[in-house]
């Protein structure tokens, strides 16, 4: 039977897969090792290895169920889990991150206890090392996802997914629940900050970059891990904005906006897939058979396997409501294409391997399934160097760890990243200006980092102390500086509150005493459920720090330390300089004081459109139909605070000669774009070339412009550079009436800057 499947898969790949997808885990004479390993394995075995566990579920606790300090496994839960209930894979940390050496004995431990079961198969252990090795000391942590597309550099991003990949992997865990490719659509969404921003060109290629940093070659080596895309597919825009919640989404938005990057990061090679923890139109992530079986592993080929988020079979009963048990719901999502199930508790994974048994027995959930599941992950743990070792070796070598080069890579990203909204003629600084600096953020090393960073939600400081804070650089860099808190942020509830300190009135007599007021303003660090907040308002007592400054005329600049665009509408014309730093990471401090001395010139483009209201949340490819506001018959109705792409630079460049090769193209041939940008300021500096294509007229409505193509170019100062863009038809499809991508004969126009130039499409 399974040379069948084979054979119909290999035939399937011929036809539907690229060079680096997954159809490059199936050679014959792997496929043959896995399917006979199969065949000697009972169905328990085999249910086993679809169960993934938590760290939590096999840690020594006391008679109350609390963790005993430091985190021990518990040998005979391991056993029990591992031997009696053949679970094969394992997740997480509990509370909190751990030292190479502490993960290195977990993992020598799980793997050791693997080595005794039946078949020797070893666990595939999984982290969520979403901007770096998140939970290992001392690793070398990155800016998150929204900061890294905001470098618009694919390199950044292969070069962090590399360095997190060979780190994580340092440890003995060979696979990473990264990246998230949700499009970031709505920035009140508690995970905007993980995505890789609005667009679906910026994300497509930034996480196409960072799959390859993490998987390396085709062949995983010890340096590399297995991605796992997140989280597929519509999790970012539910319409509460609640993490969680439904969504709606319309054929056409799927099509042209959420599935893409996706299936980028597939052909590219990606060998597992988490799935979307919500529901859209009705229907939960893990019970929708259409885009888990039939347009993921069907019509794109994907043979890597997919693993359910957190607790997803049960949510399906429990939170969704759409299967009226558990047994009820763990046939929905096996049947519907779910390969894993993040299960991850105890007693609750006995209950899950007991529940599956009994449904393949009754035939509710076949076994051809069943195997079809497991072979997927068998193929993974294959292709991890896994299946060929009774025990995994844990190497000592990885002498680069948490190196002075990783770091300098973090540092280098997180200073591409920064972006320059505004300056009034302040900036760069210069070391012997006299400093007052204040704001929530300015003393947090937390805030630079954001949740994810040794612990889930990133608040613990306890355990992110190793790099320094915003103050600490600020003091090592400048004559003289006074510092100020302003305001704190404290969780309370749930939610972030923000208080006045008492040294805000002594802060605003000293401006007298400092030349300028750096105020680092942002938010605490969170995400998913405990992120959901009730407002896009920068907190008022926030905003009062800047009101009370500007009163006394010092110069002011805006340090912005948040995972999504704040409003900040009315304080905005009270400060002279902002800069937008995101989430930078460790290395944060120093990149931001940097760029305020002008050692570093930012080259930062906005990846979203950064909004000016609350209520109005647009996005920069939006229809013509969008703009017009009623009241005064004026197209003003797409007025963000800043424009998706913007971002300034200490010089300034001239964009000129936008010339095309053709007036027309059709679909064999494609359009050469070349335009001249110089440098015409007196400083080296790098900028974003961003090319658009606009439809004029489309049966769908068209958006006024979409991003098909971006590179950034350092230039020295007069310097002038050109650079060539090819288009081709592909670029000008959309998604049509009939339910297909088409491209319609009309006029189109490609924009450059403030340069625009029309060509048609002719059939
Ligand atoms: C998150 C995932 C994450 C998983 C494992 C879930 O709650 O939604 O993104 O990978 O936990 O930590």
């Amino acid at each position: 039977m399974y040379k069948i499947y084979f054979f119909i898969i290999s035939l399937l790949c011929l036809f539907s897969c690229q060079n680096d997808s997954t159809s490059s885990l199936l050679d014959s004479k792997t496929e043959d090792h896995i399917n006979s390993l199969i065949d000697d394995m009972t169905i328990k075995e085999k249910v086993g290895q679809t169960c993934q566990i938590t760290l939590d579920a096999i840690l020594k606790k006391d008679t109350l169920g609390v963790l005993l300090e430091p985190h021990e496994i518990d040998q005979e839960k391991l056993n029990i889990a591992l031997i009696n209930y053949n679970v094969g894979s394992i997740l997480n940390v509990s509370n909190h991150t751990f030292s190479l050496e502490k993960w290195q004995n977990i993992i020598d431990n799980v793997q050791s206890t693997a080595s005794t079961t039946n078949h020797k198969i070893p666990i595939i252990y999984g982290v969520d090392a979403i901007h770096g090795a998140t939970y290992i000391k001392s690793s070398t942590l990155f800016p998150q996802e929204i900061g890294l597309a905001a470098t618009w550099d694919t390199s950044h991003a292969r070069i962090m997914a590399e360095i997190t990949a060979y780190e994580t992997r340092a440890s003995g865990v060979p696979w990473n629940f990264s990246p998230v490719l949700d499009l970031g659509r709505n920035p009140i969404w508690s995970r905007f900050f993980e995505t890789l921003g609005e667009d679906v060109y910026l994300a497509k290629t930034m996480g196409k970059s960072i799959i390859k940093g993490y998987q390396g070659s085709a062949n995983i080596d010890k340096y590399h891990v297995a991605a796992c895309l997140k989280h597929f597919v519509g999790y970012s825009v539910p319409s509460s904005g609640r993490d969680r919640t439904p969504a709606l989404i319309p054929n056409r938005s799927l099509e042209e906006l959420h599935l893409p990057a996706f299936k980028e990061a597939i052909d590219a090679g990606a060998l597992t897939v988490m799935i979307n923890s919500g529901e859209v139109n009705g229907i939960p992530g893990h019970a929708n058979k259409y885009l888990l079986t039939d347009i993921l592993k069907d019509k794109w080929g994907f043979s890597g396997f997919t693993v359910s988020d957190w607790e997803d079979f049960i949510n399906l009963h429990k939170m969704a409501q759409t299967d009226s048990t558990l047994k009820d719901a763990i046939a929905t999502a096996i049947n519907s294409g779910v390969d894993m199930s993040m299960v991850p508790n105890n007693p609750e994974y006995k209950s899950y391997c007991k529940l599956f048994i009994e449904l393949v027995n009754e035939e509710r959930i076949s076994e051809t399934r069943l195997d079809d599941a497991v072979r997927r992950i068998l193929r993974v743990k294959n292709h991890l160097g896994l299946l060929n070792q009774t025990r995994i070796p844990v190497s000592n070598d990885y002498s680069d760890f948490g190196s002075e080069e990783h770091k300098k890579a973090s540092y280098n990203a997180a200073s591409e990243s920064i972006t320059l909204l505004k300056n009034k003629d302040l900036l760069p600084l210069s070391t012997e200006n006299k400093i007052l600096l204040i704001g929530p953020t300015a003393n947090s090393l937390n805030c630079l980092n954001g949740a994810w960073t040794h612990t889930w939600q990133g608040v613990d400081e306890n355990y992110n102390n190793d790099y320094p804070t915003i103050k600490d650089v600020i003091k090592d860099r400048f004559a003289k500086v006074n510092y100020f808190e302003g305001s704190k942020m404290i969780m309370k509830d749930g939610d972030e509150h923000d208080i006045l300190s008492s040294d805000l009135q002594d802060a605003v007599k000293s401006a007298q005493f400092s030349d300028v007021a750096i105020v680092c303003l942002g938010e605490l660090p969170s995400t998913e459920r405990p992120g959901d907040i009730l407002t896009l308002d920068l907190p008022q007592e926030q905003q009062l720090i800047v009101r009370e400054l500007s009163k006394t005329g010092i110069p002011i600049i805006l340090v912005l330390v948040e995972g999504r665009p704040k409003i900040i509408r009315e304080i905005e014309p009270l400060s002279d300089a902002i800069l937008q730093a995101y989430l930078p990471g460790d290395q944060g401090a120093n990149a931001i004081a940097d760029v305020l001395l002008g050692n570093v010139n930012p080259s930062g483009k906005l990846p979203y459109t950064y909004p000016r209201h609350n209520g109005v949340i647009m996005h920069y490819d939006h229809k013509k139909s969008e703009l017009l506001n009623a009241n005064t018959w004026k197209d003003s109705y797409y007025n963000p605070q800043w424009d998706f792409g913007f971002g300034l630079s200490y010089t300034t460049f001239e964009y000129s000669n936008m010339k095309l090769n053709s007036k027309s193209i059709n679909s064999d041939n494609e359009l050469l774009v070349s335009v001249d940008i110089r440098n015409t300021g007196n400083v080296i500096g790098k900028e974003v070339v961003q090319l658009y294509i606009r439809d004029h007229y489309a049966t769908i409505s068209p958006s006024l412009k979409k991003l098909k193509r971006y590179t950034k170019i350092e230039l020295k100062p007069s310097e002038s550079r050109t650079v060539n863009f090819t288009i081709s038809s592909d670029d000008l499809k959309f998604y049509g009436i009939e339910n297909n991508w088409i491209v319609e004969e009309g006029k189109f126009s490609v924009i450059i800057n403030s340069l625009i130039q029309d060509f048609n499409f002719i059939k």
